[in-house]
Parts: C-alpha cells; sequence; structure tokens
C-alpha cells in the first residue's frame, strides 16, 4: 500500500510559505517517488497554493469543514467550497477542533459525509487523552471515536489518522510496541466494519512525527503514513519524512 505523508500548517502560513510549499514540490519533482504527498495550508492558502502546485505531485487538503454545503454559518467553510479551491481532501475530528471548538463524534461523522458529498478523502483523526491511556482506556476511546465518526458509504475514500492527543506537539511519541497494537486494533475495526475494503483503509499515525523518527514509526505494520504538523512547515524536514515513506 502507498503511504501517505500529510502535511498540517494549522493556524500556519502565509503568503511567503508558499515558497515551503514549492520547494516541496521540487524536491519531489526531481525524485519521482513512492508515497502520496500532501499539503493541508490554513484556508487562506489553500487555493494559492493549488495554482501554485498544479498538476505537480502535491495534493492540497483542508484543516476542517462545515457539515453544510452553503447557508448562513458566519466564518465556517463548506467542503464543496474547498474543493472549489483546489482541494482534495479534508482533515475532520482533529483533536485541536474536538477540542476548541467542543466537536463531538457525531459532528466530525457530518464532517465526513460532507466531504465525500463534495467528492473530498476525510482523513478522520481519532485518538486519546494521556489520562485515558494511563487508566487503560485507549483502545476503548479510539473505538467509541472510530464507530461514531466514520460514515457508513465510501471506505475508498476514507484516511484514518490515529493521533494521541498527549503526543501532539509535545515532542513525546508512543513506543512502537504501543504503536503496532493501536493501529491494528484500528486496522481490525477497520476490517469488521468494511470487508475488504476496510483492508484497504490507510491509517495515518501523528503526533511529534520528525526525521528521526519516521522511518522507525512507518515501518510499523498497518501505518499507512503520517499526519505531520510542526514538522511539515519546513521543506527540509518533511521532505526528509516523505523520504522515510519511500517518497524520494
Ligand atoms: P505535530 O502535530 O506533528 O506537531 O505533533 C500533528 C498533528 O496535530 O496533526
Amino acid at each position: 500500500m502507498r503511504k501517505l505523508i500529510a502535511g498540517n500548517w494549522k493556524m500556519n502560513g502565509l503568503t511567503a510559505d508558499i515558497a515551503e510549499a514549492r520547494a516541496v514540490a521540487a524536491g519531489l519533482a526531481a525524485a519521482g517517488g513512492k508515497a502520496d504527498v500532501m499539503i493541508c495550508p490554513p484556508a487562506t492558502l489553500i487555493a494559492r497554493l493549488a495554482s501554485a502546485l498544479e498538476n505537480g505531485p502535491v495534493a492540497i487538503g483542508g484543516q476542517d469543514c462545515h457539515a453544510e454545503a452553503a447557508g448562513a454559518h458566519t466564518g465556517d467553510i463548506s467542503a464543496e467550497m474547498l474543493a472549489d479551491a483546489g482541494a482534495s481532501a479534508v482533515i475532520v475530528g482533529h483533536s485541536e477542533r474536538r477540542t476548541d471548538h467542543n466537536e463531538d463524534d457525531a459532528t466530525v461523522r457530518a464532517k465526513a459525509e460532507a466531504a465525500h458529498r463534495a467528492g473530498l478523502l476525510a482523513i478522520i483523526c481519532v485518538g486519546e487523552t494521556e489520562e485515558e491511556r494511563l487508566r487503560g482506556a485507549a483502545a476503548d476511546v479510539v473505538t467509541a471515536q472510530l464507530s461514531g465518526s466514520i460514515p457508513d458509504g465510501d471506505p475508498g475514500r476514507i484516511v484514518i489518522a490515529y493521533e494521541p492527543v498527549w503526543a501532539i506537539g509535545t515532542g513525546r511519541t508512543p513506543t512502537g510496541d504501543d504503536i503496532a497494537e493501536m493501529h491494528h486494533h484500528i486496522h481490525r475495526h477497520l476490517c469488521d466494519r468494511f470487508g475488504s475494503a476496510g483492508e484497504e483503509i490507510r491509517i495515518l499515525y501523528g503526533g511529534s512525527m520528525k526525521p528521526s523518527n519516521a522511518a522507525e514509526i512507518l515501518a510499523i505494520a498497518h501505518v499507512g503514513g503520517g499526519l505531520v504538523g510542526g514538522a511539515s512547515l519546513k521543506a527540509k524536514d518533511f521532505l526528509a519524512i516523505v523520504g522515510a515513506a519511500g517518497g524520494l
């Protein structure tokens, strides 16, 4: 299975940073690799990155969308708008959205359905907090998030991102065994729900992935790629992670 390395720029990125995205595309085009590469910039840069990187090897994704296609929702952006701006995917249910905007599983599921309605790949994020892991509830928490957040249709346009909340932006990562165990658990859940189509759903790892740990994490069974925050902001680091996925 081809790995997917997706960069989540979060609330970072101004006009000057388009150069970083161009450098990523140039680094890939020079090498022609075996991984899929995506950048999810802030909404303000989607259209400009899409046109700067048009027909190149880097796909563009949004970081969130509203469940409805249009309407009176000041400040929100629909999946149709992301597609119209040039995105082919959208992250839904990131833990920062779940926390900052009180998004529950039903909301995340509605957003994933909106992504599919607009023809986008839905990157659905799940992951336990540190407190949940310490009391042994990590697998149950992730199971509940998967059950509640994944829509029924279209498993071919779903990617799951397992992001332990306590590993995001902290420099801390789970052990290889813990990642292997959780990715196996998620894989089984997807196979139980979607049958053979579930086998094909990529499960990204996210949370402090960086050039120094990417090769080790990406070699773990059922790790189908990475969702990369901080280390996606500089082309050099991001390309090093893409290289660890076989993408250079
Ligand atoms: P990080 O973020 O790589 O900075 O830990 C990952 C994410 O939140 O997607």
